[in-house]
């Protein structure tokens, strides 16, 4: 048994950031399934979204945020988060030279789907998100150790229920442990992974919405997944994402023949929401077309876009043609747990951080490179807080401890599973394919496991993925209107009557009572 002040399960963004502010006094841990290094936020290529530039004001990416999220988001929780960025890029900037700064010494700032302004900083021109993790990394305390290969499977709480006080973990040997904490931190992404196509780490399955679902913390807006409209697709599969900044330097989708697919489809064209332009290239893949990045505008693509040039030439496209094959495929996940701004769940001891939590900021559809912001901004939060709460001692007697054995249990093939999210639960779903779905993870009975400790790291993965699977699919069901990242072909218009029913002044009412009721239980 090991005891730690912090655990923190997940190695992106947030979770570093939450590491580097920890006070060093602490005994902290951070668990990670696979590698350090092996996360989305290491993948990501766009930036992070700041109203940094001369022209521009935090109001401006507010209202972009809440068009782009259909208004769907919790308006404080944007607000919050937003006013915030330009200080936490410049917090990072003042400390490290980890941004790409123009000629003159300013942040040299890119341009993203839905934003009305250039405001996304970016390093080493794609490679942001994997500049920024080493920066993290190199800035890790000697008061954290990393443990790598160790996939946490069910969260432990006190004999009463009403505290998260631990986490249980397998390693690739399948011996297993339990890691008690007085505070337990998801920040293990979304669950890109459950959909055929995909620009997430492979590590990306789900497990941290799973293991909050199954301890009771609150879960929403499950409904909402973002498709990336272009993802690098070769020989009938996706390789990898093409950053939307490659349409911001001004590229441009195109059929087989050449023809421009987004003229007249929405007053951004090609830098429409996110939802607009997967949608739209949906359609052209059904009718049997090709759709392509048409990047001769670009001038020095190579050096604008490193990393990308070598995705490219890796898969065998020769981008002296200057066409790009993509489809699209799910990126980031906007449900997820429901918290607070700094990461607190319905479940006392228990937080989650980045894409796995669910704040409100990005409502029914992420704005580009709002993702890593809100985890630089979690992530810091959730340590100033950690670093002055007083800590309660923790009581070490396990109530969860189920017993049983159910290794016998049929499960489907995670490449199944994939398939049929895609097709069923995917970029255009309807009651027909929802209620296929559902019927199809019936067979499954998830509902009678009641003891995670036999399964191997290989059935559990299958088993969370199953469980996201199945909220997903409930909550697109019960959304009857199309919002955002959720489009239902039987439901195709945005029922703005029922969302105003539940105003944006209501949730910011909803969002204060939550947070005193934490406060409350924290405190008692
Ligand atoms: C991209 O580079 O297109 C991804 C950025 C993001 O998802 O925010």
């Amino acid at each position: 048994m090991i005891k730690a002040d912090v655990i923190i399960i997940g190695s992106g963004i947030a979770a570093l950031q939450l590491a580097v502010h920890l006070n060093e006094d602490k005994n902290v841990r951070l668990l990670t399934k696979s590698k350090l290094r092996l996360s989305n936020s290491y993948l990501a290529q766009g930036g992070i979204a700041a109203a940094i530039g001369v022209n521009d004001h935090p109001s401006k990416h507010l209202t972009d945020t809440l068009e782009a999220g259909r208004f769907h988001n919790h308006l404080e929780a944007a607000k919050q988060i937003i006013y915030e960025a330009p200080s936490l890029i410049r917090d990072i900037s003042g400390k490290g030279n980890v941004f790409d700064m123009d000629s003159n010494g300013e942040f040299s700032l890119g341009m993203e789907g839905a934003h009305r302004e250039h405001r996304i900083v970016h390093s080493g021109g794609d490679a942001t998100g994997k500049n920024l993790s080493e920066y993290f990394i190199e800035k890790l305390p000697p008061n954290l150790k990393v443990e790598e290969d160790s996939f946490a499977y069910e969260l432990v709480l006190n004999s009463e229920g009403t505290r998260c006080i631990g986490v249980k973990v397998k390693r690739q040997d399948e011996s297993q442990e339990i890691y008690y904490g007085n505070h337990i931190i998801l920040a293990t992404g979304g669950c890109g992974q459950l959909y055929k196509y995909s620009s997430n780490a492979k590590t990306v399955t789900g497990d941290g919405i799973a293991l909050a679902y199954l301890a009771g913390a609150e879960i929403m807006d499950m409904e909402f997944i973002q498709f990336h409209p272009t993802l690098l697709f070769v020989n009938g599969d996706t390789k990898g994402l093409i950053s939307e900044a490659v349409r911001g330097e001004g590229a441009i989708l195109v059929d087989e023949n050449g023809t421009p697919i987004m003229e007249g489809v929405h007053p951004f064209k090609d830098l429409a929401p996110r939802h607009i332009v997967s949608q739209t290239i949906h359609e052209y893949l059904k009718n049997g077309s090709q759709v392509y990045l048409d990047i001769t505008s670009i001038k020095n693509f190579k050096n604008r876009f490193p990393q990308i040039t070598e995705l490219c030439e890796k898969h065998g496209v020769d981008l002296t043609k200057g066409k790009i094959p993509v489809v699209p495929g799910s990126h980031f996940m906007m449900g997820g747990i429901k918290t607070d701004l700094i990461g607190r769940t319905s479940i006392p001891g228990l937080y989650a951080i980045g894409e796995s939590a669910c704040t409100g900021l990005h409502g029914a559809n992420r704005l580009a490179s709002n993702s890593l912001l809100e985890g630089l901004y979690q992530g810091k939060k959730l340590a100033e807080w950690l670093n002055t709460v007083q800590q309660d001692p923790i009581e070490i007697e396990v109530s969860n401890h189920k017993k049983g054995c159910q290794r016998s249990r049929k499960l489907p093939d995670i490449q199944e599973i994939q398939e049929f999210m895609m097709e069923r639960v995917g970029i255009v779903r309807s009651e027909m394919s929802l209620k296929k779905q559902k019927k199809w993870l019936e067979q499954f009975k998830l509902e009678e496991i009641s003891s995670f400790d036999h399964f191997s790291i290989s059935e559990l993965t299958k088993i969370f993925m199953l469980f996201t699977a199945n909220l997903i699919t409930e909550a697109a069901l019960q959304r009857t209107e199309s919002r955002g990242g959720h489009y239902r072909m039987d439901f195709p218009t945005e029922d703005n009557e029922r969302w105003l029913r539940k105003s944006i002044i209501q949730q910011k009412w909803e969002m204060e009572k939550r947070y005193e009721q934490i406060e409350t239980a924290l405190t008692t």
